[in-house]
């Protein structure tokens, strides 16, 4: 007998109210976990953390083709009674969606993942190994009951995929062709760069390069000028010597706006005098942010054209 027998074994001996305890008390802690890591776009240490992270791009295929595989097995073998691989192959998606989401939840807050669509595809993921659990504790049930259990299943796998191919790839992925073809079926000559302001979370996709390319270099972990890091989001909100370094709505208030905004010959212009200032639309980008309005798509993408090259 190998140990994946005597595991097998055991699940098997579970009493239902046992088996859903199981399911709920694992699904129930990837949600305490995702609460208490929050995906804030933030990297992070320690780097094994980080790296199991990293698995989870490569973990959550698995599963999912197991889930998509279920459904096929139940109709070959029909049977009223879920068969012996029916039951491994439901258990063993479930199992492994739950690790999956696991390693997701790791690299959101580890690896500086944030924004709407990141919050949907984590919670997303989290219902579907919900709904892949539910699933397997429904395997003593009559063939349509597992089915529909499956099924469904695979739908909610199915949209958290979605969204997740959409922050990989991009929006409209995969039912859209590549850029060339869009650009001239839009017979437009440059690809767009920048998503649309309505699916675009601003602070991580043109704020964050904007300080990146302009200011981090004297504000971030390696150099802390006026005691302000200018590396997350968290350390804008903690700001320097002079408080927070933006109050939300409040322009005046927001040193990291006045800096940039002063005359360039005012000792106190950001950044300072032998680096190269923000253009107009970089700080207009800045400033919209604050305001809390979204920024408009002709500012970002001209903000984002004039960063300076990522130093290496
Ligand atoms: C070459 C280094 C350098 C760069 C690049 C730089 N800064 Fe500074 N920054 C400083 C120094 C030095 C101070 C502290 C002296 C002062 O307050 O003027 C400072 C202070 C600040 C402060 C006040 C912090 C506080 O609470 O006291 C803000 C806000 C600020 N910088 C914003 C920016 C922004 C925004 C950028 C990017 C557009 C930027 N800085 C780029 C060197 C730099």
């Amino acid at each position: 007998m190998t140990p994946l027998h005597r595991i097998e074994e055991r699940l098997h001996a579970l009493t239902f109210r046992q088996a859903l305890a199981l399911v709920a008390g694992a699904n129930l802690f990837l949600v305490a976990l995702a609460l208490a890591l929050p995906a804030d776009g933030e990297m992070r240490g320690p780097a094994l953390l980080s790296i199991l992270g990293n698995f989870h791009i490569l973990a959550l295929h698995i599963p999912s083709a197991v889930l998509l595989v279920v459904p096929l097995f139940e109709f070959f073998e029909r049977h009223e009674q879920a068969t012996t691989t029916v039951r491994r192959l439901s258990v063993f998606s479930a199992a492994g969606t739950w690790a999956a989401v696991l390693c997701g939840i790791l690299h959101a807050h580890y690896n500086g993942f944030a924004g709407d669509a990141v919050q949907l595809h984590l919670w997303g993921g989290i219902a579907a190994s919900a709904f892949a659990g539910l699933a397997s504790l429904l395997l003593a049930k009559e063939f349509r009951v597992r089915l529909a259990a499956q099924v469904l299943a695979i739908g909610v796998m199915g949209f958290a995929a979605h969204i997740g191919g959409e922050l990989v790839h991009e929006e409209g992925f995969p039912f859209k062709p590549n850029k060339k073809v869009v650009a001239e079926s839009r017979k437009e000559e440059t690809p767009r760069v920048v998503t649309t302001s309505q699916k675009r979370d601003d602070y991580t996709q043109v704020v964050r390069p904007i300080l990146e390319a302009h200011c981090v270099s004297c504000h971030g972990a390696k150099k802390v000028k006026g005691k302000l890091r200018m590396d997350s989001l968290e350390a804008l909100k903690k700001g320097g010597s002079e408080g927070s370094a933006f109050v939300q709505g409040d322009l005046k208030k927001s040193p990291m706006h006045a800096r940039i905004s002063l005359d360039p010959k005012d000792e106190d212009f950001m950044p300072p005098k032998d680096e190269k200032p923000l253009t107009k639309e970089q700080v207009q980008a800045i400033g919209f942010w604050i305001e809390g309005k979204p920024i408009p798509d002709d500012i970002a993408k001209a903000a984002l054209a004039a960063n300076n090259p990522a130093k290496k």
